[in-house]
Parts: structure tokens; C-alpha cells; sequence
């Protein structure tokens, strides 16, 4: 799909035509029936397996330096009977489907849990319906290539989707039907070296990298209090904000977690006129970087959309404005549980860029 879109920019109406290119990413079925060892297996479908190994091997040499690959690759493997089910299985299967070296696979499944930057927003409509969009950034342009929507099935019915990448288990941003969407969005930027370290001592006690909840909080929770819950308690590897939309009026949060708990709930507040929040990479309550632009731009859009405009599509074009959309964006989602079939995913193949 091709979109073009006319704007103004600057005092000087200056004519500006913006050509965005976006693709709708594949869809694979996964099985929560069958052995987690062989219940991803459905990728091979879509994706080539030399270009798997590949981009793996990419993203691995590109996010961690190569002494410190070479260096926890024995710990990775030593701990490797630590890590929980189904996750150990199906990153097991996965090795073994896509011929990588189980360390990597494990490797490349922390990987994605360090660079996650994103925004995301929650928006509520003056009929109470519930919006909610994000978009994920990552500095590696191949997981567009990547990127794939993932539909959970237990008995033949989807039980929960969400947008991912081929080859890793966790997701970023889902969607179980009629009840909530969720997406999370890095907090802050812990040192890798400092990563390593709470990612080993953490694992051993058992905590969750934060994608591994969110896939969990999918599975479990039985409404968005239940999900929201699930979300603020849960000791996870690091913090996170978790983003949770519901299906009636004021489900909507912003969840800022700390390792062992929720260091703020920031609601919707629609009768006090707070009809959406905005969450990129910062603590709301405080400001962002002076260069990081995206919060502002995102609010004041919103605003400029007004409550009684707020949809699906306005959201949508609210993620394409420079700087919420970026560089480095790989995917937009705008998704509400209310209507689970309107769940969208699409990959940002032109890259969004400062156009002024
Ligand atoms: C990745 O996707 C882009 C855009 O669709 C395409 O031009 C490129 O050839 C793809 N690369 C690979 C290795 O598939
Ligand atoms: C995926 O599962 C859904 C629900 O059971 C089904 O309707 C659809 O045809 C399946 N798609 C594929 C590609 O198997
Ligand atoms: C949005 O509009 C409200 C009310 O008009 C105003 O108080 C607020 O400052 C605006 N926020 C932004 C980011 O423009």
C-alpha cells in the first residue's frame, strides 16, 4: 500500500508531498496445542531459512560486541536449563528448525530486549471506545524483514495475537480479543554490560524478560484489571512501561515498572479532559532529552486531532508524523480490543525521516 499525503510546513506555506510506503507483515498460525518444540515450525512458510540465519547472525554482531558474544556463549549454554517452559522448548525447536547454535538463538532472544525504542499511545473517543497504537524502533532496518503477526491458537481458536519477529518468542505488542491490547516501550538505557549481569543473576531467581510477561499477561489475564495487574506485580529482568487498553471507557494505562513493581499507574482520565496518554522512552512525570522530540509532537498532535476525531485512522497518521515516526521505525500497530479484527500491524518500509 502506497500512501501520499499533502502537508504544510512552516510559516511559509511550503508545499510538501510525503510518499509512504507500508507492507502488511506475513501471518503465521501458532499452535499453543502442539509441542513447544515444533509449534513454530509455521515459519518456514514465509520465510526463507538461509535468510533466518542470516539476519540472526546480523542482529547478533550488530547489538553485541564480539568478545562479549564469544565470552557468554558458554554461560548462555550453562543456562540454558534455567530457562522456563514453553520458552525453552520452543528456542530449542527453533535452533534446531533454523539450524542456529542454541546459544544464539538464546542470545538473539535478549538481544531484542535491550534497543526496544518506541511509542506508544492510548486514546479514548467521546463514545468511549478505546484506541491504541504504537510504534516499535529499532536500529536494525533487517527486522522489517522480519517482522511477522502471530496468531495464538488453543483448540483451532485464536486465543491471543501480536506482532513480533521470525525467531523470537516474546512479543512487544499483542492484542486477546474482547478483553486487551498491550504493548511495551524500553524504559530508560541500561548499559549493556549492566543488562548481562541482572539478565544472569535474575534469571537464576526465576524473573521474566519483560516480552516473556507481556505474552504471559496474554494468556492469563481475564480483562484489562486482571491484565493490569498482572503487568504492575510480576518481578521482571528490567524495567519497562507497559501500555494496557481495555474494552469500556477509561481502560487505558501507562504502567511504569520497576523490576519488582509498578513505580506508577497514569490512567486515562477523561472527565478531567486526559482523553489519551502518550509513552515513549522517558518517566511521564519527568521531561524528556532536550534532542527527543517525540512526546511533544505526539501530544500536540493529538490535541490538534481533538477527542471527537480520535480513530483508528487518526491515530495511525498521529505515529507517521517526523519525529514519532523515525529512521529507525520498523512496524505501526493500531489496535482495540473491542474490535479485534481491526488489529493492524504495518512495516514502515520508506523510512519516516525529519522532512524540515
Ligand atoms: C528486505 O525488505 C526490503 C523491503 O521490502 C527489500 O527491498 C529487501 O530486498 C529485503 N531484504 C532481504 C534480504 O530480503
Ligand atoms: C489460522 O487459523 C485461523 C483460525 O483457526 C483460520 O481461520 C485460518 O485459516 C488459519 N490460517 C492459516 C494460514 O492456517
Ligand atoms: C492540549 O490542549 C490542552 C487544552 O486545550 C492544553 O491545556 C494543553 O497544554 C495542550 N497540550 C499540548 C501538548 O499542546
Amino acid at each position: 500500500m502506497v500512501r501520499c499525503a499533502v502537508r504544510l510546513l512552516g510559516l511559509v506555506p511550503v508545499l510538501a508531498v510525503l510518499c509512504r510506503a507500508e507492507l502488511a507483515p506475513p501471518t503465521v498460525n501458532i499452535s499453543l496445542d502442539e509441542d513447544p518444540e515444533v509449534r513454530w515450525k509455521p515459519l518456514l512458510s514465509v520465510f526463507d531459512i538461509d535468510f533466518l540465519k542470516e539476519a540472526g547472525a546480523q542482529v547478533i554482531d550488530s547489538t553485541i560486541p564480539k568478545w562479549v558474544h564469544h565470552a557468554i556463549a558458554p554461560v548462555v549454554s550453562a543456562l540454558e536449563r534455567y530457562v522456563p517452559q514453553p520458552y525453552a522448548g520452543e528456542i530449542r525447536g527453533m535452533a534446531s528448525h533454523f539450524g542456529g547454535s542454541l546459544s544464539d538463538v538464546i542470545i538473539l532472544n535478549f538481544a531484542y530486549e535491550i534497543s526496544a525504542f518506541c511509542t506508544s499511545i492510548i486514546a479514548q473517543d467521546k463514545s468511549g471506545n478505546i484506541y491504541h497504537g504504537r510504534n516499535l524502533d529499532y536500529p536494525h532496518p533487517i527486522l522489517k524483514n522480519l517482522t511477522v503477526n502471530v496468531v495464538f491458537l488453543k483448540n483451532g481458536e485464536v486465543m491471543y495475537r501480536g506482532t513480533s519477529f521470525a525467531g523470537y518468542v516474546g512479543l512487544w505488542t499483542g492484542q486477546s480479543p474482547n478483553k486487551f491490547t498491550v504493548s511495551g516501550d524500553q524504559r530508560g538505557t541500561e548499559h549493556l554490560l549492566n543488562w548481562w549481569k541482572n539478565f544472569v543473576s535474575a534469571f537464576l531467581l526465576g524473573w521474566s524478560p519483560v516480552s516473556w510477561l507481556v505474552r504471559e499477561t496474554l494468556e492469563a489475564a481475564e480483562d484489562f484489571q486482571n491484565a493490569v495487574m498482572l503487568l504492575s506485580k510480576i518481578p521482571i529482568i528490567t524495567g519497562v512501561y507497559y501500555i494496557v487498553g481495555g474494552v469500556r471507557a477509561k481502560e487505558g494505562v501507562v504502567i511504569t515498572r520497576d523490576r519488582m513493581g509498578p513505580a506508577d499507574i497514569w490512567p486515562l482520565d477523561p472527565l478531567y479532559g486526559r482523553w489519551f496518554r502518550v509513552e515513549t522512552n522517558f518517566d511521564h512525570w519527568l521531561p524528556p532529552p532536550a534532542r527527543d522530540h517525540r512526546r511533544e509532537v505526539a501530544n500536540k498532535a493529538l490535541n490538534a486531532t481533538g477527542q471527537d476525531h480520535i480513530n483508528r485512522d487518526t491515530l495511525y497518521q498521529v505515529l507517521s508524523l517526523s519525529p514519532v515516526c523515525n529512521g529507525i521505525t520498523i512496524y505501526t500497530t493500531t489496535m482495540s480490543a473491542a474490535h479485534p479484527e481491526e488489529y493492524r500491524s504495518l512495516i514502515r518500509l520508506q523510512n519516516c525521516r525529519e522532512i524540515d
